[in-house]
């Protein structure tokens, strides 16, 4: 048999995906297991939103459709992102796709040649460095530190430009560590990309999910319109996860070629997903602003809790739904940890390497469960957490 292609080998996989498939084997064999691992809201699209996929259904709008998106998908995103983002942007500068992930993969597929560098924040979303190298491009971490509270560091961006860099991902409120960039450093940041004609993908999935006000887009810096796309979708800002419903905000010269991507690809997008999701932007049951309160007061309660675990260190995120939890403490490797946690205790987390080196020291907790489960969980770490207490007494 020939061997697949190259790309196949450089690929990578997802942390999350692969806990989650043990931890479900685990179940099958009657365990009992809290899913702390996987990024998805606990929560379910509003009501007004299944009537308007029933709807639609109804009346037949199950059909091959316009491939950039329905027109009236396209125009509510331009209200929608005026309304919540303060963006000016035309129903023609967007691009729906099947997932955020989707839009990412072909956002990226238009613009990278082989050797080009696509500078991404480490720890971050495991994505963005296999989708570069399937591409034949060349991955380049900036790190999210804990000593910079998280953030990028424009220094070090800017010493990691070379005349091969062609973008600059930007991930904010981010994945794993729920950081949300400051002003200072997108202004920053947006100026080295001017400076060096980078393309910015803006992956602003979480943008919703955020537990303090004026949410600020990579899009609004000086010179970012002609450079910016912005990638987003339903997934985590409207509970919509398996609906696959994603999109992207790019320049007038770029919506082409993600056009001819999805053309040779998916063709359109799920036609009744698109009307219930015109519904779900309108958001009139304030689904969204409940859910984030929800998730507010389970951000407070879990962090509070997770101090608690001997070696365990975690400071509240101020976006996305994730606790990033410094285990270096411990003395025992995340790896090893999250062995405990599942085998022993039943509770499911991610190594933070899953996310990139600058992760090592780090293990992820996603907090899109009950109060009720979260406690759960803790009070059964904490009845585990013998297993590297002793490592810490003899430190
Ligand atoms: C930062 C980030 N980008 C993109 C995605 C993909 O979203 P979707 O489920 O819409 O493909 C995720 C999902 O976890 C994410 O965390």
């Amino acid at each position: 048999m020939r061997p697949l292609a190259s790309r196949m080998s450089v690929m990578s996989g997802e942390g999350a995906l692969s806990v989650f498939a043990h931890a479900r084997e685990l179940e099958r064999q009657g365990r009992s297991i809290i899913h702390l691992e996987l990024g998805e809201p606990d929560f379910h699209p509003a009501e007004p939103v299944i009537d308007a996929l029933h709807k639609a259904v109804k009346e037949g709008k199950d059909r091959y459709c316009r491939v950039a998106g329905v027109p009236a998908l396209c125009e509510e995103l331009a209200t929608y992102l005026r309304r919540t983002r303060n963006l000016n942007i035309s129903p023609e500068n967007v691009v729906i796709a099947p997932g955020c992930k989707i839009a990412l993969f072909l956002a990226m597929m238009a613009l990278i040649e082989p050797g080009d560098e696509v500078l991404f924040p480490d720890p971050g979303f495991p994505g963005y460095p296999s989708i570069t190298l399937g591409l034949g491009g060349v991955p380049v971490p900036f790190q999210l530190a804990e000593r910079n509270r998280l953030q990028p560091d424009p220094d070090e961006i800017a010493a990691k430009i070379t005349p091969r860099s062609k973008i600059l991902i930007t991930n904010s409120p981010g994945n794993p560590t729920g950081s949300v960039y400051t002003d200072d450093v997108q202004r920053r940041i947006a100026e080295l990309a001017v400076k060096h004609d980078l393309y910015v993908l803006s992956d602003e999935i979480y943008a919703r999910i955020i537990y303090r006000p004026n949410y600020l887009s990579m899009l609004t810096y000086p010179g970012m319109e002609e450079r910016t796309l912005i990638i987003d979708g339903f997934s985590k800002s409207f509970a919509m996860t398996g609906w696959r419903l994603g999109y992207t905000v790019a320049p007038a010269h770029i919506v082409p070629a993600l056009v001819m991507l999805a053309i040779n690809s998916y063709t359109c997008v799920t036609e009744f997903t698109q009307y219930a999701a015109v519904e779900a932007l309108r958001d009139r049951a304030q689904a969204t602003p409940r859910m984030v309160k929800e998730f507010a007061q389970r951000r407070e309660q879990f962090v509070r809790d997770l101090n608690r675990v001997p070696g365990f260190r975690c400071a509240p995120p101020e976006g996305a739904f994730y606790a990033w939890v410094n285990i270096s403490d411990t003395g025992s490797r995340a790896e090893e940890i999250c062995r405990i946690m599942l085998d022993d205790a039943g509770v499911a987390a991610i190594p933070g390497a899953a996310f990139g080196a600058s992760g090592k020291d780090f293990v992820r907790f996603s907090f899109a469960s009950s109060t009720a489960t979260l406690q759960e969980a803790v009070e059964r770490i904490l009845k585990v957490s013998s297993a590297w207490q002793g490592t810490l007494a003899r430190r």
